[in-house]
């Protein structure tokens, strides 16, 4: 990889930090408290962060967004770290009967609601639902359905921020999906090449801490494809992995994946 694409980033995270340290700062001399509470002020940044980004990544990615996940996602629909509510914008709603939100970031919230509703999701009919748990948190969110799985993940740019991925799949694939379900997703992942996830390494703890947490060098196609059931034995009836062309050398290779449970 040359130096180059490697330093390339630091402009981006310039654009993030310019963009999202003075409404922060804005927030701190309001609540100074909030300097104590390093989650809550990581949040705060990543509401703003994303609320720059969120628009032009999702217009980056309508074509195969409409492709991974407009034909497949039915039923009830879990969307792991929501964000401003995107993915909505995607669903079928003849096939769709149900839209669980998941975003811990509480900000979120009127945009996903906003967002949600256009598409006809509502929480006054049921067919909304916005959870405030982690993806990690597999009880909670069984719990908010009454103990009912369902019937489609869908992961966009998240996995790389949720603790305990490997774990955090595990239980999501076994425990809330459903048998004959879909796991798809779309995730910026470690490359291949050795060079670029040295890079990918070397600027991860910068950008996680810009990003809420956001890890460049997590193989999470890979955990994905991986998993087994408690017995060792398959999950995945079907499925597979594919790239975005010409994005082998970059630092922000994408993987897109559609698994189907057995
Ligand atoms: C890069 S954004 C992607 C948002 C959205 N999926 C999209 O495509 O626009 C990652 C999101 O994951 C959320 N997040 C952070 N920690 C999480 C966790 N433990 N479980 C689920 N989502 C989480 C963040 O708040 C953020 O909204």
């Amino acid at each position: 990889m040359k130096l180059y694409d490697a330093l390339s980033i630091i402009p981006h995270l310039a654009a993030v930090v310019q963009h999202a340290l003075p409404p922060t700062l804005r927030q701190i001399w309001a609540t100074p408290r909030i300097v104590f509470q390093p989650l809550a002020l990581s949040r705060f940044f990543m509401f703003h962060v994303w609320g720059m980004l969120a628009d032009g990544v999702d217009q980056n990615g309508r074509q195969m967004k409409e492709e991974l996940i407009t034909p497949f996602a039915s039923g009830i629909v879990l969307d792991l770290g929501a964000g401003y509510g995107h993915t909505v914008n995607y669903l079928d709603k003849s096939r769709v009967t149900k839209y669980v939100a998941l975003e811990p970031n509480a900000l979120m919230y009127p945009h996903i609601r906003r967002i949600a509703n256009q598409a006809g999701f509502t929480e006054t009919d049921g067919s909304l639902l916005i959870l405030s748990c982690g993806a990690e948190d597999s009880t909670s969110i069984l719990s908010s359905l009454n103990g009912r799985r369902v019937d489609t993940i869908i992961s966009i740019l998240t996995l790389c921020t949720v603790p305990s991925p490997e774990e955090t799949i595990h239980s999501l694939a076994n425990s809330v999906l459903k048998s004959g379900g879909y796991f798809l997703f779309y995730e910026h992942v470690k490359s291949d090449l050795e060079d670029v996830s040295w890079w990918q390494s070397f600027w991860a703890p910068v950008w996680s801490l810009a990003f809420d947490g956001c890890r460049m060098d997590r193989p999470s196609h890979v955990w994905v494809d991986r998993v087994r059931n408690d017995e060792g034995g398959e999950v995945w009836k079907e499925g597979k992995t594919w790239g975005n062309e010409g994005e082998e050398k970059s630092m922000f290779g994408h993987k897109i994946g559609r698994y189907l449970k057995v």
